[in-house]
């Protein structure tokens, strides 16, 4: 399909816990970007509610979509398409943003989008850094998934390591709720461990010169850390923790991007947004004479704009997604080998 370059295009993201809505023209510019979290809904249980997130994206996506259009001073009738995420991620949450997108094509009649959820993370980075090319190494870190991927050209990616049991942001999430320091457990233990010993305990890092990433064994160990100090710093614990994990994520990043002599380095997910993490990351590039993109926060966590700016790659690419396309709550990374 011959795709108008500056084509404007409405995404909506609701895989999780965020609702979310952007107009983003020609796959880079951001026009509007609205982000409704649920974080308050979700915090009392320690974790997202499936249920709870499907009721708030039924009762959000229709107030957020409107204010992303508002916003972007654009009428529906002028985008040139309509895309949703379609997975991987809750299969209730998948299906408000999916139906809704939907429903505004079919009224429209416009092109529908189905976006996978990773292939959007990797798409985030052109939206504050255009002219970013492949070949990339981009580790893609947040509550749901743990990637290790290189973007050989756009569309194409080769998956060099996952994670075997939980999710770099999970682990983080879960150490938190043990250590007493609240839901959403990342930007907490990221704080408190800024006044910790990151040497104090050595927990474990898992895998070691494997591509593949654990993080269950290094949350038992916290778990064995704390029953036996009950008493101790919960500052030495968040920074030693927070170390293991980091170790973990930079050891591997470093040799898939020797391995590949891959020449610029990319994050993204929320864990994306850890100040450890980023500095790490920064002093390998530096190291190792390679370049870094490290986006801003707010595009690494869960956002519609990285959802429109896939779909207008995938739309150039591929072309419109069938109408009768549902959602695919377990979708790996499209395009992987
Ligand atoms: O990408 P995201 O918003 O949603 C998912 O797709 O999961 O990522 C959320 C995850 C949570 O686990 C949260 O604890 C973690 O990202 N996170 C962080 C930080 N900020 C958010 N983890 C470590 N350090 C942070 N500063
Ligand atoms: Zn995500």
């Amino acid at each position: 399909m011959t795709l108008d370059p500056a084509a404007t295009i409405l995404g909506l993201e609701t895989s999780c816990d965020e609702t979310a809505a952007a107009v983003v023209a020609g796959g880079r510019a951001v026009r509007s970007s609205i982000v409704s979290s649920q974080i308050d809904l979700h915090a009392r249980f320690g974790g997202v509610v499936p249920e709870i997130a499907s009721r708030a994206h039924v009762e959000l996506v229709g107030p957020v979509l409107a204010e992303a259009l508002t916003d972007a001073g654009i009428r529906l009738g002028d985008l040139d398409a309509v895309a949703a995420c379609r997975g991987p991620g809750l299969a209730g949450a998948l299906l408000v943003g999916v139906s809704a997108a939907k429903a505004l094509a079919l009224v429209a009649g416009l092109p529908y989008v189905g976006v996978n959820h990773l292939e959007a993370h990797l798409y985030a980075a052109w939206l504050e850094q255009p002219d970013l090319g492949p070949p990339l190494a981009v580790l893609l870190v947040s509550g749901g998934h743990t990637l290790l991927c290189v973007m050989e050209s756009y569309g194409r990616y080769r998956v060099v390591g996952q994670t075997v049991d939980d999710a770099a942001g999970e682990a983080f999430d879960k150490v938190a709720r043990l250590l007493g320091l609240g839901y959403p457990g990342g930007p907490a233990i990221d704080r408190v461990a800024r006044d910790g010993d990151p040497d104090a305990v050595r927990f474990p890092r898992a895998m070691p010169g494997e591509p593949d990433f654990s993080f269950s064994g290094l949350k038992t160990a916290v778990v064995n850390h704390v029953r036996a100090h009950p008493d101790g710093p919960v500052a030495d614990v968040a920074a030693s923790f927070q170390a293991a994990v980091v170790d973990q994520l930079v050891d591997k990043l470093a040799a898939a991007a020797d391995q590949a002599a891959v020449p610029t380095l990319v994050l993204g997910g929320g864990v994306a947004a850890n100040s450890l993490l980023r500095a790490r990351v920064r002093a390998l590039a530096e190291e190792t004479g390679r370049g870094v993109f490290l986006p801003d926060p707010a595009l690494c966590t869960d956002n519609a704009a990285m959802i429109a700016a896939a779909a207008w790659w995938r739309l150039g690419a591929v072309g419109p997604t069938p109408l009768d396309d549902g959602v695919d709550p377990t979708a790996g990374l499209v395009g992987a080998r």
